[in-house]
Parts: C-alpha cells; structure tokens; sequence
C-alpha cells in the first residue's frame, strides 16, 4: 500500500503572505521527500502576478539552488516564455511537489530525477493551496500532468484537455486554470518532435498570457 503522509497542513501558517509561507516551508515534514533532498524550493516570482505557472517538482539543479526552473527544464521554459513574448520576472513560479524526488545511481554521484506519487503531490497541496490564495492570480498554468492532476484530479488528461481555459474550484475559491506540457517533456525529445513539442508549448503559453492580456 502507498505510505500516509501527514501532508503540509500543519506547518502552513494561517493568512500568511508568499514570504511568511517560503520561510515556513523550510521546516516542512508533510511527507517524507524532506529527508533525503537539501532543501524546500520554494514558489518564486511577484505575489501580485497575474499567471501563476505550476510544475512538478524541483530537480537536481533547484534542489541546490533552492529555487524552481533553474535547470535544464528551466531553460527550455525561459526560451518558450521568450518566444511567447512573456517577461518570466513577472510570473509566480512554483511546482506541485515543493522537495526533489530522486534515486541515486549507484557508484556515482548522479541522482535520477523521479516521479512523485500521488499521495506525495496530495501531501504538499496545502503549500500550493496556499500559494494561490496568496497570489490570487487571473489564471494557474498546470506545466505537466503531476500539476494539473494535484488540481483538477486524477482524471485529467493534459494530452486532451491542454490549451483550454477551465474552471479551477480549490478550498473554497474560484480560479481559472490552463494546462500544457511539462518543459522537461519537451527536453527528453529531438528533431521534428522536439520543433512540434516546443511549438505546442508556445501556443499554450502564449494563450495563457492572451487570456490575461499580458504579452
Ligand atoms: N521541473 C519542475 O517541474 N520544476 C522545476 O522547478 C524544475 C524542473
Ligand atoms: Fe512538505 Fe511538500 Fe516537502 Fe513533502 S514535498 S516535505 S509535503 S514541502
């Protein structure tokens, strides 16, 4: 059976503010991925931002770092945000899963990103929750299917709901969400289909940013 977490809820402070939330968040011990990763990473970004993107969760790079897209997947996602004509300093950037999941390759120092589980995402909601009532952005952008499944349930499928304005009703309060691909997705690809992936993101991206008129 899939471990019980106690999930994030008690070490969410009440009517916080992005910065009381990240310092809070340090501490967190919601589900087991504290252990082994170096850090919580936190969201990032303005907390009056309009769009408020979602990934999955910080890889080996943030986890360093401690702050999300700033790897690989981070780079890939400031060149769509770039052809999509989005200024990446006034988005709030965040993940479903706030500590790096990973396995470590064994006679060496690599450490393999991978997936969260459900009940992982679950665990760390209470943060992203709270991050959106922080915000209050115009509209969430689920990177990814951990992200958009974390909000919309586990039934969403990105693949045939991607691109699409759609209603978001989380703890009581309404919020718009748009769904695409997870940027990592679209590294793991070459040629055409890496040319078709990128493009599919920027035409999302770039509805995004319509949707809100902010391009
Ligand atoms: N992938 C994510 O989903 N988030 C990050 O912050 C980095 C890579
Ligand atoms: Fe807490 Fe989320 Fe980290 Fe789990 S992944 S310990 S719930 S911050």
């Amino acid at each position: 059976m899939a471990p019980r977490h106690p999930g994030a809820e008690q070490w969410v402070p009440d009517g916080a503010g992005i910065g009381g939330l990240r310092r809070a968040a340090r501490t967190c011990e919601g589900c087991d991925l504290y252990r082994e990763a170096t850090q919580t990473v936190f969201g990032e970004g303005p907390a009056n931002a309009r769009l408020l993107l979602v990934g999955e969760q910080p890889g080996d790079v943030e986890d360093r770092e401690g702050e999300p897209f700033v790897g690989p997947a981070g780079r890939l996602l400031d060149q769509a945000l770039e052809a999509a004509g989005i200024d990446r300093s006034r988005l709030y950037l965040t993940n479903a899963v706030k500590h790096f999941k990973f396995d470590r390759i064994e006679a060496s120092s690599r450490r393999l990103h991978k997936k969260p589980t459900r009940g992982e995402a679950i665990a760390c909601r209470p943060w992203l929750q709270a991050e959106l009532r922080a915000v209050a952005p115009e509209l969430v952008v689920a990177l990814g299917a951990t992200a958009a499944q974390s909000l919309m349930g586990p039934d969403f499928r990105v693949s045939t709901q991607r691109g699409e304005v759609l209603p978001l009703e989380l703890d009581d309060e309404r919020y718009e969400l748009l769904a695409t691909v997870h940027p990592s997705s679209v590294v793991r690809l070459s040629g055409d289909d890496r040319d078709c992936a990128f493009a599919g993101l920027v035409r999302d991206l770039r509805a995004a940013a319509d949707t809100v008129g902010d391009r």
